[in-house]
């Protein structure tokens, strides 16, 4: 294994359909074919789903281990990471705030572990995600990503919720694809308006 001089965090972000899991899955499996043992975390958002394979677009697959995201999240994380020296996070924007998952993360850095987190920008509101900023600011290199607008073909960097062909904004917190959502530019992403 090439040795890990320096620790570092590394967060992707971007709207919804911007490819922030593929290009989490490409940055890991670069580590895996560099022998580095690496470990992958998901959110406990969806309780019917228990521990799963992530498998990467080049048949490459690791064990993706679903984390809680409240307060027992740092215990949790830290006793998996054990012996890894590859951690990976996708869909960090769901952990709770009070996690404090960016101090997590740190620590782990600062063990000389290299972490790869992807966090969605914004909500459908265009308002940030607590722990999405807080991941940013501590991060030591950041990709962001852009998709297609699904109305002009401009780059997006938002995400709108959609239902029967209408912008809506409720409920922020609702796990779906491209069912409810859609990338949108500036230009096409209706706002939400405060009462
Ligand atoms: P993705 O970034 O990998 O596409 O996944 C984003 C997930 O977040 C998806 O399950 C939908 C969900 N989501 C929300 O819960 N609230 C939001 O405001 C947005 C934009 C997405
Ligand atoms: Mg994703
Ligand atoms: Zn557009």
């Amino acid at each position: 294994m090439r040795k890990i001089d320096t620790g570092k965090l590394v967060v992707i972000t971007g709207p919804m359909f911007s490819g922030k899991t593929s290009r989490l899955l490409e940055l890991l499996e670069r580590e895996m074919r560099a022998g580095r043992k690496t470990i992958l975390f998901k959110p406990e958002i969806d309780k019917r789903y228990s521990n799963a394979h992530v498998v990467t677009h080049k048949g490459i697959a690791l064990p993706a281990i679903i984390s809680p995201i409240d307060s027992k999240a740092r215990k949790f994380i830290l006793e998996k990471s054990k012996g890894f020296d590859v951690i990976g996070v996708d869909e960090a924007q769901f952990w709770d705030p009070k996690s404090n998952l960016h101090n997590l993360l740190e620590e782990l850095v600062f063990l000389k572990k290299l972490i790869y987190v992807s966090a969605l920008n914004k909500n459908i509101k265009n308002e940030a995600f607590e722990t999405t900023s807080k991941l940013l600011s501590s991060a030591d290199e950041i990709y962001t990503l852009t998709s297609v607008c699904a109305k002009c073909g401009n780059d997006a960097t938002l995400t709108q919720k959609i239902r029967n062909n209408k912008e809506v904004f409720k409920k922020v917190i609702d796990v779906g694809g491209n069912d409810k959502y859609e990338p949108r530019c500036r230009n096409c992403y209706v706002q939400y308006r405060h009462k």
